[in-house]
């Protein structure tokens, strides 16, 4: 159900809001499918109607995904749904990135602890406020990695829009502007459903950000003109050794930016890093609708019925990697053993 507009507080993007009775309890969601022509919510009433939310990607990338989990948790609870038949759905709304069934998790434990719908709420706002803290964080350590004058090249979109606070590479790209580094913004348009052209460009121009979208099978010859500096990209999920599972697109950027010696930067909170995926092979890549491909904005662009190859992500090898930047310190270089040791150095100190 569409509803009225809420996507702004103090300057910032807005991209989730819970509604307390009597309008709720219900979340509304900026609908991030009709950006950047139309700034309208979706008031979701039910965890049917986030699931369907969730898998049209009106609310997306892996952080809010997170926080709209625990948040459809809280919802369930808060109409003495069946909580963990809800928690179940919303898991597995969407398989790649792990945030998801993280933030369900965390708000299902807070249910079975207490059985009070408050707890559940108060930890779905817990969430979102960590989350706000951890793109401080990271647009910190990672604006450290940011040369002068720096032309950056970025896919999909990483902003606010899929954060309770700035985001992740799009939080540092926009770091880097704010400190008088950013000379250009390079975004991927990111196929099929161009969030780099539709968010990373709406999200950049509210900025005031220098930036420019290109295709992105023009990526190639960028890299060749030297033109980029540094690629800053998000990610899904990143498995035990270092492997990274980001929007399709991403792996091919790496294979460019390794060719022409141009770091390549990942920038994702600690929740994205999940050491029980052993490797990128393990990490389950979801499969879309052929339609995403075959049409653009509804209108076909391939003969009727054309079959179509639309995996949402790919997944960039750890030797690929120049760093992964996270809230607590960067893994630098990426590999089985560097994750294991930043594991070990965070449980040390309890960070
Ligand atoms: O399919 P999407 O739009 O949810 O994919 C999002 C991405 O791939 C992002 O790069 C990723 O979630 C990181 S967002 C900080």
């Amino acid at each position: 159900m569409a509803g009225p507009s809420c996507h702004c507080e103090h300057g910032w993007v807005l991209p989730l809001r819970w509604i307390e009775p009597p309008d709720g309890p219900a979340i509304a969601l900026l609908d991030q499918t009709q950006l950047p022509a139309r700034e309208t919510d979706i008031v979701c009433t039910d965890v049917d109607a986030l699931v369907d939310a969730i898998q049209r990607l009106v609310v997306r990338g892996a952080p809010l995904l997170g926080i709209a989990g625990a948040y459809g948790v809280a919802l369930a609870a808060a109409r003495s749904d069946d909580v963990v038949g809800a928690a179940q759905l919303i898991a597995r709304a969407r398989p790649t990135a792990v945030n998801l069934a993280r933030g369900v998790d965390r708000a299902l434990r807070a249910w079975t602890d207490t059985a009070d719908p408050d707890a559940v709420l108060a930890a779905a706002r817990e969430l979102a406020a960590e989350d706000a803290r951890a793109s401080d964080a990271m647009a910190e350590h990672g604006l450290a990695l940011v040369p002068e004058r720096a032309r950056i090249l970025t896919h999909c979109n990483t902003g606010a829009l899929v954060s309770g606070g700035a985001g992740t590479a799009l939080a540092v790209a926009l770091a880097a502007h704010r400190a008088g580094r950013l000379a250009r913004l390079w975004v991927d348009e990111t196929r099929p459903l161009l969030q780099g052209a539709r968010l990373t460009a709406w999200e950049a121009a509210r900025a005031g950000a220098p930036y420019s979208v290109l295709a992105d099978n023009a990526a190639g010859s960028l890299f060749a003109r030297g033109d980029v500096d540094l690629v800053l990209v998000g990610a899904d999920r990143i498995a035990a050794d270092g492997s990274v599972a980001n929007k399709v697109g991403t792996f091919p950027l790496a294979v460019l930016a390794h060719h022409h010696h141009v770091p390549f930067v990942v920038v994702a909170p600690a929740s994205t890093i999940d050491l029980a995926t052993e490797s990128g092979a393990a990490i389950e890549i979801e499969d879309r609708a052929a339609d995403e491909v075959t049409a653009l904005a509804g209108v076909p662009i391939a003969p009727d019925g054309s079959p179509a190859y639309n995996p949402a992500f790919d997944v960039t090898p750890p030797e690929l990697v120049t760093a992964i930047v996270t809230e607590r310190g960067v893994i630098r270089p990426v590999s089985r053993d560097t994750v294991r040791r930043w594991e070990r150095e965070r449980s040390s100190t309890g960070r």
